[in-house]
């Protein structure tokens, strides 16, 4: 049942006050949009009603994606060839969005990662990591946060790791980036709080993705699997409904500056992840 927004006062503002995010129908920008946990937002908030603006670096990787039935609605789901390290094509991207669809919603799932030994980890590796996974998600954040001021509001999140969280070996370039991505975020829920900006990060475990694929040897997943209290990699999906819990006003408007773990218990765990064995 749909209420009004005076039902919401009346019953302590419990109530569904507000109408669906998607639905209330702005766009919504997802970067890494072509493959993995940026795909599974994306096809979650069409189904949710959102305009999706599908950006990614990878042109074969959208060019495979025209055919996908979920984002057949060309009203609705527009890919995009976007670098997130070029300021100007984000400020054009950002420019480009139909004022009768603006700018709501932020998910920056654009990254990449390696896995290295600090000392093996050169700086130029350092460089190129930070680039895409913190001045990245930093040029996009402030394109955004431009528009979203004009349009009266709007939220962002970040898709971190739990490896900015806790130092996993391997990672010193990736879990640093995904370190400055948390910190930035924090920065700007504070700063964009008045505007009505809401900035949060989900921090994944390992999912199952093309990434993950890539970074992960079998020592790797045998270490994760020990790690992990539910004992399972993550699926994208996973991740995309924490991301649009944390878009949808009706479920998280007062929820900003907060990372959520999205990884099967494991930053709540320590040293004893199964139980004893007696
Ligand atoms: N999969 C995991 O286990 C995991 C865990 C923690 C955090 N994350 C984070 O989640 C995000 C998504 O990861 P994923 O596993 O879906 O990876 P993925 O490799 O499947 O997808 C990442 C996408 O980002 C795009 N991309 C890379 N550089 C770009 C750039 N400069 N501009 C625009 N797009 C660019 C790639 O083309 C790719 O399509 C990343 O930020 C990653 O660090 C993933």
């Amino acid at each position: 049942m749909v209420r009004s927004p005076e039902a919401g006062a009346s019953d302590g503002g419990c109530a569904e006050a507000r109408p669906s995010a998607g639905a209330a129908a702005g766009t919504a920008l997802v970067t890494g949009a072509a493959s993995g946990i940026g795909l599974a937002v994306a096809r979650l908030l069409l189904e949710e009603g959102w305009r999706v603006l599908l950006a990614d670096a990878d042109a074969a990787a959208l060019a495979a994606l025209r055919d996908d039935p979920a984002l057949a609605d060309a009203a609705r789901a527009q890919l995009l060839r976007l670098d997130v390290t070029d300021e100007a094509a984000v400020a054009r991207a950002v420019q480009d969005i139909p004022a009768d669809r603006p700018l709501k919603a932020v998910v920056n799932s654009a990254g990449i990662g390696h896995n290295l030994p600090f000392e093996q980890t050169s700086v130029e590796l350092l460089r190129r990591i930070v680039d895409v996974n913190l001045v990245g998600t930093f040029i996009v954040c402030q394109a955004a946060a431009r528009a979203m001021r004009a349009a009266g509001g709007g939220a962002i999140v970040n898709i971190s790791s739990g490896s900015g969280l806790r130092a996993n070996a391997g990672r010193a370039a990736y879990g640093a980036s995904k370190a400055a991505v948390e910190m930035l975020s924090k920065v700007m829920a504070v700063e964009l709080a008045p505007l009505g900006i809401r900035v949060n990060t989900v921090a994944p475990g390992p999912i199952e993705t093309p990434l993950v694929a890539r970074m992960h040897g079998e020592a790797d997943r045998r270490a994760a699997l020990a790690t992990v209290p539910l004992r399972r990699y993550g699926r994208p999906q996973d991740v995309a409904r924490a991301v649009a819990f944390l878009l949808d006003e009706r479920s998280s408007s007062f929820v900003s500056g907060e990372t959520l773990c999205v990884d099967g218990g494991f930053a709540a765990a320590g040293a004893f992840v199964h139980p004893a064995s007696g």
